[in-house]
């Protein structure tokens, strides 16, 4: 059994399916005290609405208590107080710790300098992998299996944290996979030779149209201004795609839109009322997949 869930290759093909599992149990049965003698850590040092607050929900629901911040400003960190440090202190009071970092690495990093389990909740543009676990209970949860689908990935495949880990989870299951981007945010070519290395298909596009009637997962991102250092080339790109609902009149009946949320323009109000938008329950879903990664490292499921 893995320690930590810091990228998602540590978990196997199997473990992931057993967390898929276990989070079906507790969606079925939201509160199970069983963790009631456990302190979960959850400590951010970049924004988040989802995340932190479906970890600290997910940590109530298994009967655990939660401690941690949500801004550095207010920690030691503002006085100086390194990063193996601050992991260092907070380890001598949680059984397990969560953590958000900009900088990639930051997630192992701590890993490595503290006994204690710890969950990566996203590093820079690197790996999210508790976003990949809910991403993937909501497509077999809305598709009735993982195998053999057609993954469009839309938007900011460059810096995506989100779009890499859910890339190589879904390699174990024989997609297709359609990269729908501007030239400036395309995925980039360690994935793509990843891919290939799997035998896995792709076709890119710039245009969000031309594969929407053969598309099962359409799974949107947002262009995120924090990755960039040159404003300009976020002005050029931000505003690029635009999903409405009058583009969604050839899709397929199986059809469902994902998105890791924040959005800000790419998916307009009008297709939350459409049968295909699930990205409102995908985030739901994130507490029972939360609860099941949780419960799982600290032994329990
Ligand atoms: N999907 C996601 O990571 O959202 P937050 O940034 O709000 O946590």
């Amino acid at each position: 059994m893995p320690k930590n869930l810091i990228s998602i290759h540590d978990f196997s093909k199997k473990e992931i399916l057993h967390i898929v599992d276990i989070a079906e149990d507790f969606e079925k049965n939201k509160s199970q005290n069983i963790l009631n003698d456990k302190v979960v850590a959850c400590i951010f040092f970049e924004p988040s609405t989802r995340t932190r607050l479906s970890f600290e929900t997910a940590a109530n629901r298994l009967g655990a208590r939660v401690i941690g911040f949500a801004d550095a400003a207010n920690t030691s960190i503002a006085k100086g107080e390194s990063l193996k440090d601050t992991i260092k202190m907070v380890s001598n009071y949680v059984d397990i710790i969560v953590i958000r970092h900009p900088l990639e690495g930051a997630a192992r990093y701590a890993s490595e300098v503290t006994p204690v389990p710890v969950i990566n909740a996203g590093d820079g543009a690197n790996q999210h992998p508790t976003q990949t676990m809910l991403d993937i209970y909501s497509i077999n949860k809305t598709q009735g299996r993982l195998d053999d689908l057609t993954i469009n990935l839309v938007g900011d495949l460059k810096y995506g944290r989100t779009v890499h880990s859910l890339l190589q989870a879904m390699s174990y299951f024989s997609p297709h996979f359609i990269f729908t981007s501007p030239e400036e945010l395309k995925m980039p070519l360690e994935y793509k030779r990843f891919l290939k290395d799997q035998g896995i298909s792709y076709t890119e596009t710039r245009q969000l149209s031309e594969y929407l009637d053969s598309t099962d997962i359409l799974y949107m991102t947002r262009v995120q201004q924090e990755r960039f250092n040159d404003p300009i080339e976020y002005e050029n790109v931000k505003n690029v795609y635009r999903l409405e609902a009058s583009m969604l009149s050839n899709v397929r009946d199986n059809l469902k839109i994902l998105h890791p949320l924040p959005r800000v323009n790419e998916i307009a109000a009008d297709v939350d009322d459409t049968p295909y938008a699930y990205y409102f329950k995908q985030a739901e879903n994130g507490m029972y997949v939360r609860m099941a990664i949780i419960a799982y490292l600290l032994g329990y499921r």
